[in-house]
């Protein structure tokens, strides 16, 4: 008798399909391409981090027995001390109200927002996220059995629009700020009115800042979490995969509304158990370090932005309309918008296979193909220099060449 071989459940057909490992595929296939595509940034983690691992490794090894050591589960939520630094960073560094929060460290900010949109969401439930979105954000939502609702409410988003789309399913709006895909730093007031309209409909803001220390120009970065009491309604979810170079170690956080700990110690304690105890280490030597050895990291990306910055004009002189959606202020994106028969992925793929540079689809981040143009998302994290020229040089002559095509 043939064998029936049991398949996957039918819900996960309508999950969105990760656009990264298929441009990685196209990567692996053309060999030498340059990748304006990965969300990564180009330094390695802070030099304390290799010592303290090895010094917490050695530790280990000589009292296998202590009922804290590394090799050993620690507590659900992360270890003490870990848990400690980063509440004392949000605080002193970002100004977070915690009163009303606990921290949880998870194995990366997405694994912390997809714990906590399954704390939050029943099937069914709907969470706003505005377009364009993250996509791993949607695709969380999705795998719960909820909703996410894409509202096009401008790249800043319009708080009256968000509004306009609460439903009595709806249980939390979204904000990545700095962008990504775009770029833009959310100003105060458009954050501090998001926050307000969640407190005032009893929904959750949930509130990505893997991003935040990356501000380019005047627009500082504001936590919603910062408003007097607003830790009762609000998730701020960070990262060290970003601004520490350590996107590998899988090490995030978020803070999270303390009615939530229940729901999430179940959620913890089946998928994860504990996060990883020599990666907390790893952790707490990068947070020694802190955001004042970030911050000369994050301007030595400054000459790419400006590279980038001048890419609209270069294609403008060569005969292609083009512009950026967006001021390049924050995060290392920005979503170019170019004229051309191309659009999607399919222009995604033959930028990489027949010109050798790596970019994303704007449609993989929830937006619209609009006929005639094509909006890729670049990335400036990982390459500098002659590198960065390449890539960019590669990117304008496929443009021109397929626009003609
Ligand atoms: C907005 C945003 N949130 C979260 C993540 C993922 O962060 P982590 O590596 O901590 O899971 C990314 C990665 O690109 C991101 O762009």
């Amino acid at each position: 008798m043939a064998a029936l071989n049991p398949a996957a459940a039918p819900s996960l057909a309508g999950v969105l399909d990760p656009i990264i490992p298929r441009v990685a595929a196209w990567m692996a296939q053309r060999g030498d391409a340059l990748s304006l595509a990965q969300g990564m940034v180009h330094w390695a983690p802070p030099e304390g981090v290799d010592e303290a691992l090895i010094a917490a490794l050695r530790q280990a090894r000589a009292n296998p027995d202590r009922p804290d050591g590394l090799h050993r589960y620690g507590p659900g939520a992360g270890d003490p001390e870990l848990v400690e630094a980063i509440s004392r960073c949000l605080v002193d560094h970002h100004q977070l109200d915690l009163s009303a929060s606990d921290v949880w460290i998870s194995a990366g900010s997405n694994m912390a927002f997809q714990l906590v949109v399954r704390a939050i969401c029943d099937p069914g439930d709907a969470v706003i996220v505005p377009l364009p979105w993250y996509f791993n954000h949607a695709m969380a939502i999705q795998l719960a059995g909820a909703e996410p609702v894409g509202v096009a409410a401008g790249l800043v988003p319009d708080p009256e629009r968000l509004a306009a789309a609460i439903t009595p399913r709806t249980r939390a709006i979204v904000t990545v700020s700095p962008g990504n895909p775009s770029g833009v730093v959310m100003p105060q007031p458009v954050l501090a009115a998001i926050g307000a309209l969640c407190a005032r409909h009893g929904l959750f803001h949930l509130s990505d800042e893997a991003y935040a220390l990356f501000r380019h120009a005047a627009e500082p970065h504001w936590s919603p979490g910062r408003t007097s009491g607003s830790g009762a309604h609000t998730v701020t979810f960070q990262t060290f995969s970003k601004a520490y170079g350590m996107a590998g170690w899988r090490l995030g956080y978020a803070a999270v509304p303390q009615q939530l700990c229940p729901a999430l110690r179940k959620l913890q304690d089946t998928v994860l158990i504990a996060p990883s105890r020599p990666v907390q280490r790893a952790g707490l030597a990068a947070l020694a370090a802190g955001p004042a050895w970030c911050q000369p990291r994050i301007a030595s990306l400054d000459p790419a932005r400006r590279q980038l910055q001048e890419l609209p004009r270069q294609l403008q002189n060569q005969g292609l309309e083009a512009r950026w959606l967006g001021r390049l202020d924050g995060a290392f994106y920005g979503l170019l918008e170019v004229a051309g028969p191309w659009a999607g992925e399919a222009l995604v793929r033959r930028l990489l296979l027949d010109f050798g540079v790596a970019t994303l689809p704007g449609e993989s981040f929830g937006l619209a193909t609009q006929p005639g143009r094509a909006v890729l998302r670049l990335s400036y994290g990982m390459l500098q220099g002659e590198a960065l020229q390449q890539a960019l040089q590669r990117l304008r002559q496929g443009l021109v060449r397929l626009a003609q095509e």
